[in-house]
């Protein structure tokens, strides 16, 4: 039985935990007023932690990489606490970060996917090549795709107006403004057909519903050949990370798979080659389906 004492001593130990990562934040990002960052420096100093990235190549993309993704939890943890809960009810703030966040899975599908995913790399070289971002949020990741495949248009779908027109301000700011298209829709209302070589679709926001119906779409939206990709939670083999995944899950208001369900899904899509792919700590889980 959990007394109060010991809920004292976790909120104690808890307290420690968030203001040290806030330090962590503010040590990171290059705007923290100085008195602010000292103190950060000399908190993180206490704890063994020192922030000297000058040994690493690009040290200042990296430092904003990172300082977007220790922020990323606080963020969303502080908006839920305020009563903010679908993930277009959070700050402008919040939904950037998140959309950073999410635009590094392009770097991971151009290093690591393309070449795990057969004839993934011809289909998104091809002249009038096409790729679906469903759930394109803020448009970040959507961006980072046509930056880094410069062959590539990407259709972003998504059915928050606030996050599609954050999403228009951010690729007209972007190099890539004529190669993303943004798009008010639900991903089970998709009718395309043969028209795609990639599909991204974010598990933990989609409900289930949507989901079911949204791969069926998709299929039927890729070219012969074409690759769905699916994120979804990474369940790690200890039960505080199921049961972590299982509220964030519930907070954003998608859908709750492992590797196996993921798998299932896509399957009962219709979709074949179903694979689980490997990726490195901070990204979600992610499984892959060809038409
Ligand atoms: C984590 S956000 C995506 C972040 C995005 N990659 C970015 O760069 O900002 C997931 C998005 O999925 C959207 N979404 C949820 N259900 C959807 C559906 N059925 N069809 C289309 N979009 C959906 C949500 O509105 C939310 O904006």
């Amino acid at each position: 039985m959990t007394t109060v004492q010991d809920l004292q001593s976790r909120i104690e130990a808890n307290d420690q935990v968030i203001w040290s990562a806030a330090a962590l934040v503010l040590a990171l990002r290059t705007n923290t007023p100085p008195d602010l960052r000292d103190a950060s420096l000399t908190l993180l100093h206490s704890l063994g932690i020192d922030v000297d990235l000058s040994a690493e190549n690009d040290p200042m993309t990296v430092r904003q990489g990172l300082a977007v993704q220790a922020a990323s939890a606080i963020l969303q943890s502080g908006a839920l606490l305020r009563g903010d809960r679908p993930w277009a009810d959070q700050s402008e703030e919040t939904m950037q970060a998140e959309g950073r966040l999410s635009a590094r899975g392009a770097q991971l599908v151009k290093d690591v996917i393309l070449s795990l995913l057969p004839g993934l790399d011809a289909l998104l070289a091809q002249p009038g090549a096409r790729m679906l971002d469903v759930g394109t949020g803020v448009g970040a990741l959507a961006i980072a795709y046509a930056e880094l495949f410069p062959a590539l248009t990407v259709v972003g779908l998504d059915i928050m107006p606030g996050a599609l027109k954050l999403a228009a301000q951010n690729v007209a700011e972007s190099t890539v403004p004529h190669r993303v298209e943004l798009r008010n829709q639900d991903v089970s209302d998709l009718t395309e057909v043969d028209t795609y070589g990639l599909a991204w679709i974010p598990a933990p926001f989609v409900s289930g519903s949507a989901l079911r119906e949204g791969l069926k779409r998709i299929r039927e939206a890729l070219i012969p050949g074409g690759w769905v990709i699916m994120g979804h939670a990474k369940i790690r083999a200890n039960e505080g990370s199921a049961a972590l995944s299982r509220l964030q899950t519930a907070v954003y208001g998608g859908t709750m798979l492992d590797d196996m369900r993921a798998r299932d899904f896509l399957i009962e899509a219709g979709f074949t080659q179903t694979v689980s792919l490997p990726t490195p700590p901070g990204a979600p889980a992610i499984t892959a389906g060809s038409r």
